[in-house]
């Protein structure tokens, strides 16, 4: 291990991801209860810049973390948690200082997960920091691997951020060496799926009832928890099958089941929770009517909280783009919404 004792700068772009298959209820170290599967974004991303010194410290981590260019200390906290948690596996990071610059594409207020970009942005810096410190370097399949496996400690989502286009997390026997302690890649994806876009309808970017590591912590004593996990992975075989076979009405159908069977588990958890609003049900009834009526594709989705995702194919942007500013925008928080698509995954800056 070579001692730097100077300053040295790495930084990594890392995009934000949407589930398609969720991830709800989880055990032990992250593991998740069942497998997942999302779509890596483009536009909703992280941006971290990490400036690191090896070798002046021996009671480390050090950490002076910046979001937007002010200290945030609740997340900093927050990293000090998940650092202190792995030091057994990085015994580099007692020796590291530390001083990173976060900042998201999206607006902080817009309601937008960040937490897999931002978790994702922040591991990359580090690994790469470890293997200039220790001189070693890996593949990229290795490396990502392992930030795939380091992220998921941090923020399960976030293990499925590494990697572009449709990503898949947890095991399921028609993805080889798929693992619930890592994501990888979904390759085998018909041409209709692969120009897939995001528009986000901001429905509310106020914070959510309840935080997503209570949310996942209810699903333990939840009545419908083993029937859930059972139907999820039908679920991810079935959505594996038609992003092979590129059936669009079928892919509707499941990603909308999806997202409303997550929010059920919410209603139906005890205490039960309610983290949709009256305009989204307003969207997804206007979503629904419109792709019955135009035959577009167009289906939602939705994370844990308010904002509806719409996803649909590059050949419909112009029409589902009019359908949007005619018809959705009122319903939304200022009329916000944000227009993404599916991204390639991680980039290095520095
Ligand atoms: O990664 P977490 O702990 O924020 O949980 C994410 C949960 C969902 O967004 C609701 C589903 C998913 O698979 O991303």
């Amino acid at each position: 291990m070579s001692s730097s004792q100077t300053w040295k700068k790495v930084a990594w772009r890392s995009p934000s991801n949407i589930a398609l298959i969720k991830y709800w209820g989880k055990y032990g170290r992250q593991l998740p209860r069942n497998p997942s599967i999302s779509m890596t974004l483009k536009n909703c991303y992280t941006e971290t810049e990490m400036e690191y010194r090896f070798g002046n410290v021996s009671n480390g981590p050090v950490l002076d973390f910046r979001f937007q260019g002010k200290h945030d200390e609740i997340f900093a906290a927050r990293l000090m948690h998940y650092l202190d948690d792995i030091s057994s596996e990085k015994p580099f990071l007692r020796n590291l200082e530390m001083k990173v610059s976060s900042s998201n594409s999206f607006p902080h207020s817009a309601g937008v997960a960040s937490s897999a970009s931002s978790m994702s942005a922040f591991v990359l810096c580090m690994l790469v920091a470890e293997s200039e410190i220790i001189g070693v370097e890996k593949d990229e399949e290795e490396f990502l691997k392992e930030a795939s496996s380091f992220s998921r400690l941090a923020s399960g989502s976030a293990a499925r951020s590494l990697y572009g286009g449709f990503v898949i997390w947890g095991e399921s026997a028609f993805i080889p060496h798929s693992s619930s302690k890592y994501a990888l890649p979904v390759t085998e994806v018909s041409p209709v799926f692969r120009t897939y876009r995001d528009a986000v309808m901001i429905v509310s970017s106020k914070k959510k009832t309840m935080a997503s590591t209570r949310g996942h912590k209810l699903m333990e004593d939840h009545p419908f928890a083993q029937e859930r996990y059972g139907q999820a992975r039908v679920n991810l075989s079935r959505m594996i099958e038609i992003l092979r076979n590129g059936d669009q009405m079928g892919f509707a159908e499941l990603l909308e089941h999806e997202a409303l069977t997550l929010h059920s588990l919410m209603m139906s958890s005890i205490p039960g929770y309610i983290e949709i609003k009256a305009n989204t049900i307003n969207i997804i009834d206007r979503i629904r009517e419109y792709r019955e009526k135009s035959g577009v594709p167009l289906a939602f989705t939705l994370d844990a909280g308010p904002n509806v995702h719409i996803l649909y194919p590059e050949e419909d942007k112009e029409e589902v783009i009019y359908f949007i500013k005619h018809q959705l925008k009122d319903l939304c928080e200022n009329k916000k919404w944000i227009d993404d698509e599916m991204g390639t995954g991680p980039e290095r800056l520095i």
